[in-house]
């Protein structure tokens, strides 16, 4: 037997390490630096081999008992041995425990390494906060692997204590093939689409083995697409992977092939009319559309409710003599032009000279409007005068009415003017929006307007409240909050002077946050259907498939729609393509818009 010294000075590990690093060293040769020394007739790298091939793959779970049995190995090396493998293991476990991100599967199997050797079935849960940052590292199961001794409860129950928003699985196949199971594939589905009642975002399932990895996540989703998990509420989760490769309804879809024209009634260029105004998915365009099936599925109705209303167009196509709407949103600034336009049945005379009066204010102070939104939104002039009569509306208006209608109308004179396209996420790179800002009256409906009651409410909150014969859902579909691209109309309506930030100069706008565009808009939308009471109820939900960007992606699934409509009444349907009537332009994801029309029992 050769010693150490014998060997020539470039093969010895010490040696090599130093010239050529670590990853130029067997596995043997680093235990041997790690030992130090050899004994009477066996020398270190000897002493080394034997150990590695001994315990092999199951190296990292030795303890010293295994250890003593080798000759050559006394309590002070074996102690050595242990004392390394343990303080690997203590880093790795700090690690996970402090702000490790999981941003893909690499990340996964990293934290799991030690799966790989295992001889049994291990199932083990991340659990991670909304940024994907592992909240911790749970086993779950031991031994096979059964959708029937499997519960949700078990990896469930921990998410909630956690607060966890997403949750990744890892399951190792000791027989060293990946390829998942039909039971693993069955676990998946059945976890998946509790993760999705629950709000919690199931986003991957790995399979781990000697041969290699199995990632569900990958499996799904499309080639083309970043195969990195997405932080921060924009997860695809593995449920609605499944979703997207096989679009699924079990009933007929009625596929609408008429085109709609629509006229304005009349176009008065001395007043501002309800749809007037530029809003992200407004449903003027398929106010048509909406009109027929209503007719069509709904008689004599007495009442209709908007209770996502935005512009409030479609209440008000269905404004009518003997009909009550009740017009609801969230937003102040809808809500004060809902007031406007549907609410107020009595005609504000005095109201009328003031359009005059403020559209002649002279405005050559600048503002709190104009020092945040002059050059940018707005020019400059028209900034100041925007802020001074926004000023003067709080000092003349002699009522809460009056009040309701020049705000009503500044935020429509504002639309006009404003160097955007059409929302508040951004201004335009070029100002040439120099037209000055002219104040108009209203158009409103006094005579129809007597029924008609106009909410300020959380949806869900007011859905508690209310009795209608047809409701109509329209909330936003995506992580898109309304808010966001209305805060300035929000920021001129309240009034309030709050400070602005960033670029786009958003106020603080936590308060105004839908659920709908959140990750437990399933659940919401579940409670809102549950607690309707109405004899019919009309759905537009966009299908907006996988999108590139995350924040087009649709919050409710297909399926979970038509398992919350089921339980309601019996469904149908209405496919209309926008292309038809849109001047050729597809929308955005060149889809069909939909409405689910569920007859409630
Ligand atoms: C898709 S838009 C409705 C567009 C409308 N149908 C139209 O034609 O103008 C959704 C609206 O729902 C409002 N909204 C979002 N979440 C809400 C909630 N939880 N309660 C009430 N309104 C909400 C938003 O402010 C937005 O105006």
């Amino acid at each position: 037997m050769p010693k150490i010294k014998d060997i020539p000075k470039v093969d010895r590990p010490r040696e090599k390490f130093l010239k050529k690093g670590p990853d130029s060293l067997s596995k043997s040769d680093l235990l041997a630096i790690l030992l130090g020394s050899g004994i009477k007739g066996k020398n270190v790298q000897k002493l080394a081999q034997q150990i590695i091939s001994k315990f092999g793959k199951n190296f990292l779970n030795i303890n010293i008992s295994d250890l003593l049995e080798i000759s050559g190995i006394g309590q002070a090396k074996a102690l050595q041995i242990v004392s390394a493998i343990s303080l690997i293991k203590r880093f790795y476990d700090e690690n996970s425990s402090t702000d490790i991100i999981i941003k893909n599967l690499k990340d996964v199997l990293t934290l799991t390494y030690d799966l790989r050797d295992r001889r049994k079935e291990y199932l083990v849960c991340l659990y991670l906060d909304a940024k994907n940052t592992l909240i911790r590292k749970e086993i779950i199961s031991v031994g096979l692997l059964d959708k029937a001794l499997i519960h949700p409860r078990e990896i469930f129950y921990p998410a909630v204590e956690l607060n966890s928003a997403n949750i990744i699985l890892v399951h190792n196949h000791p027989s060293g093939d990946q390829t998942p199971s039909k039971k693993d594939t069955e676990i998946v589905k059945k976890i998946s689409q509790a993760g999705e009642i629950m709000g919690i975002s199931i986003i991957d399932f790995i399979i781990i083995s000697e041969k290699g990895n199995y990632s569900f996540f990958q499996k799904l989703k499309d080639k083309n697409n970043s195969l990195d998990y997405v932080a921060d509420g924009l997860q695809t989760t593995l449920f609605e992977l499944s979703e997207i490769e096989k679009p699924f309804y079990e009933v007929n879809i009625q596929k609408i092939d008429k085109s709609y024209f629509h006229f304005s009634k009349y176009q008065n260029t001395n007043t501002f009319q309800l749809q007037n105004r530029r809003y992200l998915g407004n449903k003027y365009k398929l106010l048509g559309f909406i009109e027929d099936i209503v007719s069509e599925k709904c008689n004599g109705i007495k009442s209709f409710c908007d209770i996502f209303a935005g512009t409030g167009v479609v209440g008000e196509r269905f404004n009518k003599p003997g009909i009550e709407i009740i017009s609801n949103d969230f937003l102040f600034s809808n809500y004060i032009c809902l007031k406007t336009f549907l609410g107020i049945s009595t005609n504000n005379k005095n109201v009328s000279d003031k359009f005059d009066y403020l559209n002649s204010l002279k405005a050559e102070q600048d503002n709190y409007f104009s020092e945040h939104f002059g050059n940018t939104y707005f020019s400059l002039e028209n900034a100041k005068k925007i802020g001074t009569i926004r000023e003067e509306i709080d000092k003349i208006a002699e009522s809460k009415e009056e009040k309701y209608i020049l705000i009503c109308s500044l935020i429509y004179a504002v639309d006009k003017v404003a160097n955007t396209v059409g929302h508040y996420d951004a201004f335009r790179k070029e100002l040439d929006m120099f037209q000055p800002i002219k104040l108009l009256p209203p158009d409103i409906n006094y005579q129809n307007n007597r029924n008609n009651t106009i909410y300020k409410e959380d949806a869900n909150i007011l859905i508690r409240k209310i009795n209608c014969d047809v409701l109509y859902i329209d909330p936003p579909y995506n992580s898109r909050q309304y808010s966001d691209s209305y805060h300035l109309l929000e920021n001129l309506a309240e009034w309030k002077k709050p400070i602005v930030e960033g670029k786009a100069k958003k106020m603080d706008r936590s308060q105004i946050k839908s659920s709908y565009c959140l990750k437990n808009a399933t659940q919401v939308f579940e409670d809102l259907i549950t607690n309707a009471k109405c004899k019919h109820i009309l759905l537009s939900y966009n299908n907006t498939g996988d999108s590139k960007d995350g924040r087009s992606n649709a919050r409710i699934s297909d399926r979970n729609i038509m398992r919350i409509l089921k339980n309601k009444g019996e469904i149908e349907i209405f496919e209309k393509d926008y292309k038809a009537f849109t001047t050729g332009k597809s929308n955005s994801d060149g889809n069909a818009e939909r409405i689910f029309y569920c007859k409630v029992y």
